[in-house]
């Protein structure tokens, strides 16, 4: 941090922040960003609607607070929309019918773009196991399960 300036990444371009260190990422992320795909659930890290990926790992934005971004990379579901892998996930997440109210989704695709970062080919258990920190109310987890599955066929040498 210099001259009480934060600098981090946000989907490819540098953002200068200088409002207070104490203020959650995700409020930033929506209020002074426009990042309004990034939702808040709970508030308390249990639902995941506020995932971004920060340095390549899936994080609750409403866990971390803004004096810890320096030098940061950053990416929300609107950078992550604009890539091949995202396109693919967001089609796959159609064509799976894994979108009901929709409120947990920009979560869970940054959900998947982790576990399929981390495994190009993911068992049912690791699709389980990397979404087990985003709830949907809506879906019984299966389509967002065959989602992933699907992303991961059609995605063949994305990741
Ligand atoms: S709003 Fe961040 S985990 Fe629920
Ligand atoms: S689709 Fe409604 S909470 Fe997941």
């Amino acid at each position: 941090m210099k001259d009480g300036k934060i600098r981090f990444t946000l989907n490819g371009r540098e953002v200068v922040y200088e409002d207070s260190p104490l203020r959650r990422l995700l409020d930033v992320l929506r209020e002074d960003l426009g990042e309004t795909g990034v939702k808040e659930g709970c508030g308390e890290g249990e639902c995941g609607a506020c995932s971004i990926l920060l340095d390549g790992k899936l994080v609750n934005s409403c866990m971390v607070a803004m004096g810890t971004m320096e030098g940061k990379n950053l990416m929300t579901i609107e950078g992550l929309r604009e890539t091949e892998q995202g396109k693919c996930i967001i089609d796959a997440f159609a064509e799976a019918g894994a979108v009901q109210c929709g409120f947990c989704i920009p979560g869970m695709v940054m959900a998947a773009q982790s576990v399929l970062q981390d495994s190009p080919h993911p068992s049912e258990q690791d699709i389980r196991k990397g979404i087990s920190g985003n709830l949907c109310r809506c879906t019984g987890y299966d389509q967002i399960i065959q989602a992933v599955l699907t992303a991961s066929e059609k995605g063949e040498g994305l990741w």
